[in-house]
């Protein structure tokens, strides 16, 4: 176990949010297992602001685990629509399946059997029970690495396995011994909002007095940047249909593979478009965690489209389903009146 000198770290920085921290944010009313799951998944890619109403949302359709478990995949998806990386939604779902089939309908309480689930990792397992349990875990995501590698300098790419160990240890050795839901939302909140990746606010942080980055003069330096990486390119080809109502063709993707159970433009080769006098437009570029996508939209007549199974719908109706980030944007343009 680490020792580290911390001078009341846990103490300063529940002092910090008793005083400036976030008291009214929707899961901590009530904080439920629940209520906190589907907060910290959201919570996993997506900044606190844009969560909140996506979070109200989802909790007026789908308010407990078992309301969940029994919700179609589309319509869960569709709830998602919007907040990207829909892997996030379907494993939220599997896991509610699977928590109604073998831990009673309930979350497990648990850390190793919770972090079993899909979407569920051991930061995000660990934030759950010490947020509605009061557990004393220890929790480390973006926000927390940060906070602990500038606090003891912690050099060396967050990506290796010894820098790892050597924070998580860290988060463990300065756990408090009680309020451990404060505990965790005060430096979720501090990373944040305060210890923020670019020009972070040294000057009202509870840390800054023995804060190894500070003394160093070099905190925008911690945590070191990974190393980047060069990302293939693949091409792919997408065909904009329109009818006379200005309806577009929507086909929903297999439920796996990239976007699965998301609705898309139809993704074909082009010889059907071609034959039927559609003409290649735009490219649109998308970035994944892998890889680059350029997508080739190509307009073509409904005629083109006779042979795919999908709904017409006009951009608003659209707008209400499950899209891939790239079709949504293309789908928004022409809401606004605007060629894509
Ligand atoms: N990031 C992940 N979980 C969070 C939480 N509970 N509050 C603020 N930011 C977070």
């Amino acid at each position: 176990m680490e020792t580290v000198e911390h001078q009341g770290f846990a103490a300063r920085l529940l002092e910090w949010f008793d005083r400036a921290g976030r008291h009214d944010l929707p899961w901590q009313h009530p904080r439920t297992p629940y209520r906190v799951w589907i907060a910290e998944v959201m919570l996993q890619q997506t900044q606190v602001r844009t969560v909140i109403p996506y979070y109200e949302r989802f909790m007026g359709r789908f308010p407990d685990l078992p309301e969940l478990a029994a919700a179609a995949l589309d319509e869960v998806l569709s709830a998602w629509s919007g907040l990207g990386y829909y892997s996030r939604a379907r494993n939220l779902h599997r896991a509610a399946i699977r928590c109604m089939e073998v831990h009673g309908g309930e979350l497990p309480t648990e850390a190793v059997a919770l972090a079993a689930l899909p979407g569920i990792g051991r930061s995000t397992a660990a934030a759950i029970l010490a947020q509605a349990h009061g557990q004393r875990l220890a929790i480390l995501d973006g926000n927390v690495r940060r906070v602990l590698s500038r606090w003891q300098a912690v050099d060396g790419s967050p990506l290796e396995a010894a820098v790892q160990r050597r924070l998580w240890a860290l988060s463990e050795a300065v756990l408090p011994e009680s309020r451990l839901a404060d505990y965790t939302q005060a430096i979720m909140d501090l990373g944040a909002t305060v210890c923020v990746r670019r020009v972070p606010a040294c000057a009202r942080c509870p840390l800054a007095a023995d804060c190894q980055a500070l003394a160093e003069g070099a905190v925008e330096r911690y945590p070191a940047a990974k190393p980047r990486r060069v990302r293939p390119l693949k091409r792919t080809r997408m065909l904009l249909a329109r009818d006379a109502l200005g309806r577009l063709l929507l086909e929903q993707r297999q439920a796996s593979g990239i976007w699965g159970g998301l609705w898309s433009l139809p993704e074909r080769d082009p010889e059907a478009a071609l034959a039927a006098g559609g003409a290649p437009g735009r490219v649109l570029r998308h970035e994944f965690t892998h890889y680059s996508l350029d997508i080739e939209l190509w307009a073509v007549p409904p005629a083109a489209v006779a042979e795919v199974e999908g709904r017409w719908l006009v951009p608003v109706e659209a707008l209400t389903l499950g899209l891939p980030q790239p079709v949504r944007r293309i789908v928004e343009a022409l809401q606004r009146g605007e060629e894509p």
